[in-house]
């Protein structure tokens, strides 16, 4: 048996409906998937990272996405005010002026799952935040 670096690959066999199974065909074909095992273990991996944020784990990694105006009000200000009060747990940031008026920025962060949720909550809420969305992944080492 091939060895991964969490542990022996062990087959087993599923049984669905052949509706089910050739809609589940459908959607991985069209999503660039060549084989049902890769999907499944990709589908078990997210199913894991979600539990884990609702555990609420003390390392977790996440990528916050915000879309906003620049010139609106001191919207500037207010979002820099956060992430410099929230320092320890930006890893990395990137900004794009997307036009003249508009920016794209992206927030990679690390830390306690209730910490990131709580700047998240704070960012997007900022009035003039135009979109937003924060990316719940993971440092990766248990799955
Ligand atoms: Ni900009």
């Amino acid at each position: 048996m091939k060895k991964t670096e969490s542990g022996e690959i062990i087959r087993f066999g599923v049984s669905m409906d052949e509706v089910l199974l050739s809609k589940f065909d459908e959607l991985i074909t069209s999503r660039g998937y060549t084989n049902r095992s890769e999907a499944i273990r990709d589908l078990v991996r997210a199913e894991l990272v979600k539990e884990s944020w609702a555990k609420g784990k003390t390392s977790q990694v996440a990528l916050l996405g915000l879309v906003y105006r620049h010139e609106h009000g001191d919207l500037m200000h207010r979002l820099m005010h956060l992430q410099h009060e929230h320092a320890q747990l930006i890893i990395s940031n990137l900004h794009v002026h997307l036009d003249s008026d508009n920016c794209l920025e992206v927030l990679i962060l690390k830390g306690p799952t209730e910490t990131i949720e709580h700047l998240a909550e704070q960012l997007l809420s900022t009035k003039g935040v135009k979109f937003g969305q924060l990316m719940r992944a993971t440092t990766g080492k248990e799955i």
